[in-house]
């Protein structure tokens, strides 16, 4: 396998294996999809679904990928073909059309990124926060910064330098939670931090029973989403492991490292829009680039934080863009044979292409209207839909190598493993099937109410 002889090399140790799989987890999901979805989605009642998706779902589908990527030791497409043959591996070619969809727009909202870190020298953003997310979100700018986010990102997969982003994942999962220790303590010096708290933190069950339709389908896709889950990206990583690696051990570290987080962000940016008198809904998509620049724009030494911490999201925005375009390239070199470069410069090319309506096109109010339409198909429909064909063929048809492959590195796993396994074959099924049937219905009623508007139709 092309890629794998260069990727294999470097999980010699637990850690490089961890980082990756970090590095791939913790990126936009955590610190801008995640407090725009609890913002959209009433708060403390999505925090609760989504603990509930990331620890029932979450953590046996994360086991469900490292099983069947260390088992046959290859990237997704090849991997199905092993384990289910015949049709299944066009599920690996699905996996492929979501990170070609994925990559599209989060390399808008990277680019996003990498414009705030560069406004961050000047304080360009500081004197009106919100007007300027919404400048430099649409528009030709934001072309240009999507095109330059994308083309690092190119650059990377091309000449295979993930040593680099290795220590760039080192340094900075522990200097991004530093920074955000720091913002959340800076957050809970607020006035308003108690009205924020209780919006963000105490389960409202009403909110629940109300908008049930739309938060199932939002915590499901955000658990996918930021654990890397339903498009192979954990295959690919587990398919480079030695056999002595606890991979329950491994998948609790990576996603309690990945919520927490997450969680943290949280805990930073509602203080924040609450003492500066905005609705947690009100910036949408652009939440945390609101919140943040409005702090920055306060605090003492702002410029300087500011600039780690922009400098930080776009590392970590990288890290994970990194791991998408991988799956893409690494199957395409593995079922076309073209060489790297040229499969990571004609792939991206395409990815440009497909995300320049996201960053060209806004509402009437000049939001970004297409990343929502990116984004709900990408998250809760495509990533769910990959999940639960993988978690059918793991729990139906491999179910016993899978639970021989689990064992190694661990050893007896008593009623464990077969609680896993049922958990996978049933309940985690359903609840999935459920939610993508929410999630088609919801989506339909987007392209024909707001989206629709905005087309003028
Ligand atoms: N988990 C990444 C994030 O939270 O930003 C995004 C992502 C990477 C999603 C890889 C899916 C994936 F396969």
């Amino acid at each position: 396998m092309a890629t794998g002889d260069i990727v294999r090399e470097q999980w010699a140790t637990r850690f490089g294996f961890i980082l990756a799989a970090v590095g791939s987890a913790v990126g936009l999901g955590n610190i801008w999809r995640f407090p725009f979805q609890v913002g959209q989605e009433g708060g403390s009642a999505f925090l609760l679904m989504y603990f509930f998706f990331i620890l029932l779902i979450g953590l046996p589908a994360m086991l469900v990928e490292f099983t069947v990527g260390r088992r046959t030791a290859l990237s997704p497409i090849g991997a199905l073909r092993e384990v289910g043959g015949g049709a299944w591996k066009y599920v690996g070619a699905l996996f492929v059309l979501i990170g070609f969809v994925i990559l599209s727009y989060y390399s808008v909202v990277a680019g996003w990124v990498l414009r705030y870190f560069v406004g961050s020298f000047t304080g360009a953003y500081m004197d009106e926060p919100g007007e300027y997310f919404l400048d430099i979100a649409t528009g030709l700018d934001a072309v240009l910064f999507h095109a330059a986010f994308l083309a690092i990102t190119v650059g990377i997969v091309a000449f295979g330098i993930q040593r680099g982003i290795e220590l760039a994942v080192k340094l900075m999962v522990p200097a991004i939670i530093a920074i955000m220790l720091g913002l959340a303590i800076y957050a809970a010096t607020l006035a308003e931090v108690g009205e924020a708290y209780s919006y963000y933190l105490s389960p409202d069950v009403e909110v629940l029973q109300d908008d049930w339709r739309s938060i199932v389908p939002a915590a499901a896709g955000q658990a996918f989403f930021t654990l890397s889950l339903g498009m192979g990206v954990m295959i690919t990583y587990a398919s480079y492991l030695g056999e002595d690696r606890n991979l329950a051990e491994d998948s609790g570290v990576i996603i309690a490292f990945d919520t927490g987080i997450a969680f943290l962000t949280g805990l930073i940016v509602f203080p924040i829009l609450f003492a500066a008198g905005i609705g947690a809904a009100d910036p949408g998509a652009g939440a945390i680039f609101v919140a943040l620049a409005g702090a920055f724009a306060e605090i003492q030494g702002g410029t300087i934080i500011g600039i780690l911490f922009f400098g930080m999201f776009a590392v970590a925005a990288l890290s994970s863009a990194i791991s998408l375009l991988e799956v893409v390239v690494s199957n395409v070199i593995d079922e076309y044979g073209i060489d790297r470069s040229t499969a990571a410069t004609a792939i991206g090319g395409g990815i440009f292409l497909l995300g320049v309506p996201v960053a060209l096109f806004a509402d009437a109010n000049n939001e970004p209207i297409m990343v929502d339409l990116y984004d709900i198909l990408a998250a809760e429909i495509l990533l769910v839909t990959g999940g639960i064909l993988l978690m059918i063929l793991v729990g139906w048809i491999y179910a016993e190598q899978a639970l021989d492959e689990l064992r190694k590195g661990i050893g007896d796993l008593g009623a464990l493993g077969e609680v896993w396994i049922w958990m996978v074959r049933v309940p985690v099924i359903v609840v999935l099937i459920v939610s993508l049937y929410l999630a088609v219905t919801g989506y339909w009623a987007f392209l024909t109410t707001d989206f629709a508007d905005f087309l003028g139709m």
